[in-house]
């Protein structure tokens, strides 16, 4: 189901087979089932907007907003978006360093991003999503395992490949606990393991 979405909403060529090689590494089904439909979703460092294409694809979207600093990766979401003109999205420029947009969301993403976050920056990014998450909301997070290390080490190797960036993996328990100190606590935490990758996924929901 979700190839077929990926077809149908990308067009042919090199975006379309990133995407896809996205769907064989991401385990981009047990994101979607965590969100509640219809969800008005923020997602952070969306990419070509993958995560929400594949929202709108399975009726779970309301509306969709996504940002990221890639210049060609907001015109592979903008040409999605244009091709679902009944699904409400749009897409910007931005970094999570910087104001995010305006709103506050039932779902705030957040999904492979952080490792690619300077250190110094990345409680900040984390902080900065739960800000934007809607009273009974929840902050989906889902970021590379740092344990153990062979897992680690491959998708290191990968993203050195792939994004030619080293990158800044962050324990799961380090981000539970800024989390809890912005009044957030760890509602569900998962790790999954695909091919050989590791996926720490968390869900928060805000502390009564
Ligand atoms: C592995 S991709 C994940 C894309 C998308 N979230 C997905 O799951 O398909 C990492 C994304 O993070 C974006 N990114 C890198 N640094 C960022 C930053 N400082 N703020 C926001 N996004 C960033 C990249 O442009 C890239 O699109």
């Amino acid at each position: 189901m979700l190839k077929d979405a990926a077809r149908r909403l990308y067009p042919a060529g090199w975006p379309r087979t990133r995407l896809r090689l996205r769907l064989v590494v991401c385990p981009f089904e047990r994101l979607l089932e965590r969100v509640p439909p219809p969800s008005r979703v923020l997602d952070a460092g969306c990419g070509g907007g993958l995560f929400l294409a594949l929202l709108a694809a399975s009726g779970r979207l309301e509306r969709g907003v996504g940002f990221d600093p890639g210049v060609g990766a907001i015109a592979v979401a903008r040409a999605m978006a244009d091709r679902l003109p009944e699904a409400s999205l749009s897409f910007e420029h931005g970094v999570v360093e910087d104001p995010w947009p305006a709103g506050s969301f039932d779902v705030v993403s957040m999904i492979d991003v952080l490792h690619h976050v300077a250190p110094r920056q990345q409680r900040t990014a984390i902080e900065r999503g739960l800000e934007r998450v809607a009273p009974g909301g929840i902050f989906l997070y889902k970021d590379m395992c740092t344990r153990p290390r062979w897992r680690e080490l491959a998708n290191r190797a990968h993203d050195l490949l792939a994004a030619r960036q080293w990158i800044h993996t962050v324990p799961l328990p380090t981000v539970v606990e800024w989390a809890r100190d912005a009044g957030f606590a760890a509602t569900h935490t998962e790790r999954i393991n695909r091919l050989c990758y590791g996926h720490d996924l968390a869900i928060f929901e805000r502390r009564d």
